[in-house]
């Protein structure tokens, strides 16, 4: 094989065959039309639109209208945690609007993301983004339990019903991005998989706010995430390879091509990105393409599918005695440094 050889990058996902796996996830980039132009031109192979929160939807209906009339004191304190979004996010109609405008814009797949609050609302605004056009529907199930009488068995009900519930409800793919706190990651996936998901999104950041010593606030503090937290991801990925029959997604930590490689090698479909766009710009996606198809050239690949899982923990056949055996080897193996001695 020549060293500089055509090597092909399509893979498929949702159902979806797209060009390359690099595929750009949720975020504000997803906002503005013009920046979904120079995605696709920069190589982005597929484009999932940033959450609409169905608090705002919520805001805009009549219901919450009346429920404020009426003087639900509880619903309306609630609200006032909610942030002023207008600058991030939209309300259902523009929303819908942005989507069909992304739609005719770029040919790549427009993956729309949902991040609802009540069954009716989930499936509501599913339909109301497929009938805009969406090619599938990333329903993105961040929620932070605060409440102790709550177990872990009820959030996880409650998860794979709502996805059952949403996957009835529309003819477009379902993936379902998920935080890494569930106490069975592989079970999670697979009943999601059962429940009709055709795809698992591994993982949504935790979002922690600091206090300000100073003002004695809780202030929100998003910082961009850099290549070592791909590594749960990595490892997540090759643990459920295999073992379930959707395709799996990762986001979180993907900043170069190396980090796409080793996301196929662990079973992944595609490689998502928002930080590394943020911080080096769209353009800097042809560049992750083109060292991607310069490593596998060197490294006489043919494809993307060809490497798809084979990091992944497949072929171990006790997977609990391989892992404590690794967590032994990573607690010997560190070298204590005699200056902190
Ligand atoms: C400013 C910002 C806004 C985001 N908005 C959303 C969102 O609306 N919905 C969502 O599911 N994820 C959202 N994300 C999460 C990203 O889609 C992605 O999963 C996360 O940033 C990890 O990927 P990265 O390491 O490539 O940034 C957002 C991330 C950032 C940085």
């Amino acid at each position: 094989m020549s060293s500089n050889h055509e090597v092909n990058l399509t893979t498929n996902y949702l159902g979806l065959k797209l060009r390359s796996p690099l595929v750009a996830s949720a975020g504000p980039l997803c906002k503005d039309i013009d920046h979904i132009r120079r995605m696709e031109d920069a190589g982005v192979s597929a484009i999932v639109l940033h959450s609409l929160f169905e608090e705002q939807i919520e805001m805009e209906s009549e219901d919450l209208d009346r429920s404020l009339e009426a003087g639900s004191q509880s619903y309306a304190e609630s609200l006032t945690y909610l942030p002023e979004m207008g600058a991030y996010n939209m309300g259902p109609d523009a929303y819908l609007n942005h989507l069909r405008k992304a739609k005719e814009a770029v040919t790549v797949p427009v993956i729309a993301s949902l991040n609802g609050n009540s069954m009716g609302g989930w499936i509501r605004y599913a339909r109301m983004m497929e009938d805009a056009g969406a090619d599938g529907l990333e329903l993105n199930v961040y929620d932070l339990p605060t409440d102790p009488d709550f177990t872990g068995a009820q959030i996880e009900a409650d998860c794979i019903n709502l996805v059952k519930h949403v996957v009835k409800s529309v003819h477009i793919p379902v993936a379902v991005k998920i935080g890494p706190f569930f106490s069975s990651i592989p079970n999670m996936v697979r009943r999601f998989s059962d429940a009709g998901a055709k795809g698992v999104v591994l993982f949504n950041r935790f979002y922690q706010p600091d206090f300000d010593l100073q003002t004695l606030e809780v202030v929100p503090d998003l910082l961009l995430s850099n290549s070592s937290e791909l590594l749960l991801r990595l490892h997540w990925t090759a643990i459920c390879y295999g073992k379930v029959h959707c395709d799996l997604a990762i986001t979180g930590g993907v900043h170069s091509a190396f980090d796409v490689l080793k996301s196929m090698m662990a079973g992944a479909r595609v490689a998502m990105m928002t930080s590394v766009m943020l911080r080096r710009g769209i353009g800097f996606v042809t560049e992750i393409e083109r060292e991607l198809k310069a490593w596998m050239q060197e490294n006489e690949y043919d494809s993307i599918q060809q490497m798809q899982g084979s990091m992944s923990y497949q072929s171990v056949p006790n997977t609990s005695a391989f892992e404590r055996g690794n967590y032994m080897r990573v607690l010997s193996s560190y070298a204590l440094k005699s200056r902190v001695m």
